[in-house]
């Protein structure tokens, strides 16, 4: 596999095998899950520097989804006006966008009610109906995120939020059927996207949980098997979000997951995770560790590192941006 070479996934042909991972701003200063101008100029700068795709930060699909109060949100009509903005400006730039959509259950610190599986001090545990309110709630934002033309959709289901907290062992000891099948709250809300959507659609895992009794990569095959036969485009291999001690990360770091879940699944999968270098990036693909590399943080400081890249081996022509950025990367003094 080369990093500069088309790849078609699901409905949608991406131009590289780089994408930019979801990644909060934190920048919804007015609290209400509204984007800004920041974040319009964030997402478009980042497009310039024509990743294959940008997956836009976690987006709460209700209002006690949110993460913090500084994040943003898809259910309401102020809310869809901005992201709309965000969409038609990455376009624009000939980048495609997807959303990751996002309920934070009890990691929400947004100050409402929190929710989660299981009743826990300052946690109010699910029930039935609760849950099913929730997989509407996914349901709608897929149809929003549809109508607003995001290229694809990616269901959040690592780093401990909601539907993590549902999948793992860790946080889940319900004795009912969301308790019997771990992955039920995924599969309910997994079907209603895919329906709603009409497209592509990711999932993101969090295939080691770093604690002797939570979910380590052997356990994702099944679930992935299940999400394919649901219909999902692709997988994006995190980890962690449930440990108790942080996390210890050094180059690659979440790279063996990627690569165990390629080999024992047939679904594309995103790998992730201190993936730095042009070396490191070509290495991964020649071996077919992964089929597209997710490059976070190296692009926040480095937005126009890929056309710098092509710039350096000849795959840059002045056609492929415009001319002042292209005067700006086509120098060599
Ligand atoms: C500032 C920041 C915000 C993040 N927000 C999210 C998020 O909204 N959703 C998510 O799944 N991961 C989030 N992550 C994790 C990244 O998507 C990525 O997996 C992680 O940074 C490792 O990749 P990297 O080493 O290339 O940065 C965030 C990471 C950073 C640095």
């Amino acid at each position: 596999m080369k990093v500069f070479e088309k790849v078609k996934i699901g409905n949608l042909t991406f131009d590289n095998r780089i994408g930019v991972p979801p990644m909060c701003t934190y920048l919804c200063e007015t609290h209400d899950g509204v984007a800004n101008d920041f974040h319009t100029a964030h997402y478009t700068t980042l497009a310039m520097g024509q990743p294959g795709f940008i997956t836009q930060e976690a987006t709460a699909v209700n209002e006690h989804g949110h993460i913090s109060e500084n994040c943003l949100g898809i259910y309401n009509p102020r809310q869809r006006e901005m992201l709309k903005r965000i969409v038609d400006n990455v376009h624009h730039c000939g980048t495609k966008i997807g959303i990751q959509l996002n309920h934070a259950g009890f990691k929400n610190l947004f100050g409402n009610d929190r929710f989660g599986p299981m009743d826990d001090e300052g946690v109010i545990g699910l029930n039935v109906n609760q849950i099913q309110a929730i997989v509407h709630d996914f349901e709608y934002a897929a149809m929003w995120a549809r109508e607003l033309n995001y290229d694809f959709i990616e269901i959040h289901g690592a780093h401990g939020y909601l539907i993590n907290q549902f999948l793992s062992p860790l946080s889940n000891q319900r004795d009912d059927l969301y308790g019997e099948n771990r992955c039920l709250l995924l599969e309910q809300i997994t079907e209603v996207c895919v329906k709603m959507f009409e497209g592509c659609v990711s999932v993101r895992l969090s295939a080691e949980e770093y604690e002797p009794n939570g979910l380590h990569m052997q356990d994702f095959p099944p679930i992935i098997n299940r999400l394919k036969a649901l219909g999902v485009s692709m997988i994006s291999v995190s980890s962690g979000g449930l440990n108790k001690s942080p996390i210890y990360s050094y180059p690659l770091y979440q790279m063996p997951y990627a690569k165990y879940l390629k080999e024992h699944t047939d679904l594309p999968i995103m790998g992730v995770g201190l993936i730095t270098t042009e070396n490191e990036i070509e290495r991964i693909l020649e071996k077919r560790d992964c089929d597209l590399i997710l490059l976070g943080r190296k692009l926040l400081r480095d937005p126009f590192f890929l056309l710098r890249w092509r710039d350096h081996i000849g795959m840059l022509s002045k056609d492929d941006v415009p001319e002042y950025l292209y005067r700006g990367i086509h120098t060599h003094s």
